[in-house]
């Protein structure tokens, strides 16, 4: 990657994004600068990718001709108002701030700016992220195209319109949560059948991988191999019709969804 890329924070999102990127043939940390408040956490960034750290985002801002926003939501307002001024044509501004939307970013950043709106989610750390991305009116197609590959480097990406960033939000934003909660209870219920707690985690941490890996690996359709595993008589089609009886699960599925996005919606007009 040739662009000159600028962090505006270097917490957990961002360190994901820049790891993913450094593994791709071609990158130069020399290139990045990255604007971050915390002393440690800055050395830290810069011992491990040799990377230009800076306390001010204005710095980072005039030298990069793409910045990636990483701070918290709360604290966008305040690195708008450092780095508007340099906020010209040429740049690029990348936003994985959860909730703001494009229309609040060029309110904050101005209208110059080029922006492209990101909801990653958390896996990206293991470079296993998903990624949607919406660009905004005046962002060009080579704009979300070097988007898809920064963030494509952690993980997938798909491109949908910023309309659908709330369900995105509920589903692989805070889908990692509703993850780790089944784990959690697939692993708890092994307890109640006697198994030790450390087994019981391992058999739900590897059963609950081995399946997802699967199910990429071969591309089945989940009801497909759900009914490929039920074996009539057999055990599995057994706790299948426990876990659908009534359509509880599926109800509960439903309303967590929705739960999160409608506060999702919610914090889009704070
Ligand atoms: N974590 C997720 O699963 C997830 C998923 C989707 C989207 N996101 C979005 O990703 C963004 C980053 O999240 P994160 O979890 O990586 O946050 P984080 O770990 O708190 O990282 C943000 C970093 O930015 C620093 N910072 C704050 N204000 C600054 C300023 N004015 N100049 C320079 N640095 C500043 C913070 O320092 P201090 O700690 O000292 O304030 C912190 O180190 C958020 O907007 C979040 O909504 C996160």
């Amino acid at each position: 990657m040739k662009t000159s890329i600028g962090f505006l924070g270097a917490g957990k999102m961002a360190e994901g994004i820049l790891a993913a990127a450094a593994a791709v043939k071609g990158f130069n940390a020399s290139r990045v600068t990255m604007a971050e408040k915390s002393p440690e956490r800055a050395r830290y960034m810069e011992k491990k990718y040799g990377v230009r750290t800076t306390a001010s985002a204005a710095e980072a801002a005039k030298a990069a001709d793409v910045l990636v926003l990483a701070v918290k939501p709360q604290d966008v307002a305040s690195v708008a108002a450092e780095t508007k001024p340099y906020m010209d044509g040429g740049k690029l501004l990348i936003s994985i701030a959860a909730g703001k939307t494009t229309a609040v970013l060029r309110k904050a950043f101005g209208t110059k700016a080029r922006i492209v709106r990101v909801m990653p989610n958390l896996a990206l750390v293991a470079k296993e992220g998903m990624s949607a991305i919406a660009g905004a009116k005046n962002a060009t197609e080579e704009d979300i195209a070097f988007a898809e590959r920064l963030l494509g480097a952690a993980g997938k990406t798909v491109r949908l319109p910023e309309k659908a960033f709330d369900a995105v939000t509920a589903l692989s934003g805070s889908g990692p949560a509703f993850y780790a909660y089944m784990e959690q209870a697939m692993a708890d219920a092994g307890r109640e059948l006697g198994l030790p707690a450390a087994a019981a985690a391992l058999l739900a941490r590897q059963t609950m991988f081995g399946t997802a890996a699967y199910l990429r690996a071969t591309g089945a359709n989940c009801d497909d191999f759900i009914a490929a595993v039920c074996s009539k008589g057999g055990t599995t089609a057994a706790g299948m019709k426990a876990l659908s009886a009534r359509g509880a699960f599926r109800k509960t599925v439903s309303a967590t969804l929705k739960a999160a996005a409608e506060r999702s919606a919610e914090l889009a007009k704070v």
